[in-house]
C-alpha cells in the first residue's frame, strides 16, 4: 500500500493548516494512497545544537517525535509538511522539528515526493513555502506542484474552506501527487529504478 505522511506544524491540530493538509489528504486516499497524519502539538521542540551525534547513530541526541519519524520513514512514498505563516516565514517549532529532522535523515528522504502547503491570513505566504522547499531540493527529493503556490487564505477553517481557489490547489496538488507515486511504482515495474547517485558527494565549502 502507498502512503503519504501529512506533517501539521500548526499549533491548531485541526485548524487552517489541517484543513488545507486534509484536502490534500482526501485526494489522496481517493487514489488509494492512504495518509497519516503527524500533529507537532503545542509543546516546545528544541533547535538543532548542531553537536554532529546524528552523523555517527542516524538520530537526535533529542529523542522525541524526530526520531519517531526518522523511524517511521521507509514506510512512506511522499510527505506533505503544512505550515501557518508567522511573519512571512513557516512556524518556528516547526523549523526546530525539521533542522533536527533532516539534518539526521542521512539519505532517507532521497526520492521520496514532497510537498509544502502553507495556510496564512494575508501575506508571506510564498516565502514561507520557499524555506519548506529546500528542505526538500536539499535531499534529493521530488516536489510536486499544484496549479498556484500551494497556499490557502483565512484565520478560521471556515474561512479556509471558504477560499476555494486555494481548496481547488490543495486537490491539484494532491491529483498529481497520487499521479507521480503510482508512476513511479509503473516505472520501477517496467524496469526503471529509482536514481543511483553513483558519484561520490563533493563538498568544498567553496574552498578551491
Ligand atoms: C505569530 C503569528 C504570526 C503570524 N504572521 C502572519 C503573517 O506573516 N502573514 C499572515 O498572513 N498571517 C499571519 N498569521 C496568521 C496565521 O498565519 C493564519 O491565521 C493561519 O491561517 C493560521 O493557521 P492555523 O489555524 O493552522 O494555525 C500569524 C499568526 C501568528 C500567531
Amino acid at each position: 500500500m502507498k502512503k503519504v505522511l501529512m506533517i501539521n506544524g500548526s499549533p491548531h491540530q485541526f485548524g487552517c493548516t489541517y484543513t488545507a493538509l486534509k484536502e490534500v489528504s482526501d485526494k489522496l486516499n481517493t487514489h488509494g494512497i492512504e495518509t497519516d497524519f503527524l500533529y507537532l502539538g503545542k509543546d516546545a521542540i528544541h533547535g538543532c545544537t548542531a553537536c554532529g551525534s546524528c552523523y555517527k547513530t542516524g538520530s537526535c541526541v533529542f529523542d522525541d517525535k524526530v526520531n519517531e519519524t526518522l523511524e517511521s520513514l521507509e514506510n512512506y512514498d511522499g510527505v506533505v509538511i503544512g505550515s501557518p505563516v508567522y511573519y512571512a516565514g513557516p512556524n518556528g517549532s516547526l523549523c526546530a522539528f525539521l533542522d533536527r529532522l533532516f539534518y539526521a535523515s542521512r539519505g532517507r528522504f532521497a526520492n521520496k515526493f514532497a510537498a509544502a502547503v502553507t495556510s496564512c491570513r494575508r501575506m508571506g505566504n510564498t516565502a514561507a513555502l520557499d524555506r519548506l522547499n529546500k528542505y526538500f531540493s536539499i535531499s534529493k527529493m521530488h516536489i510536486v506542484g499544484s496549479q498556484y503556490w500551494n497556499g490557502v487564505h483565512g484565520n478560521t477553517p471556515e474561512e479556509v474552506k471558504q477560499d476555494l481557489e486555494g481548496m481547488q490547489i490543495m486537490r491539484t496538488l494532491g491529483e498529481n501527487m497520487a499521479w507521480l507515486i503510482k508512476s513511479k511504482e509503473a516505472a520501477q515495474h517496467h524496469g526503471v529504478p529509482d536514481p543511483m547517485y553513483a558519484e561520490k558527494r563533493v563538498g568544498t565549502n567553496f574552498i578551491r
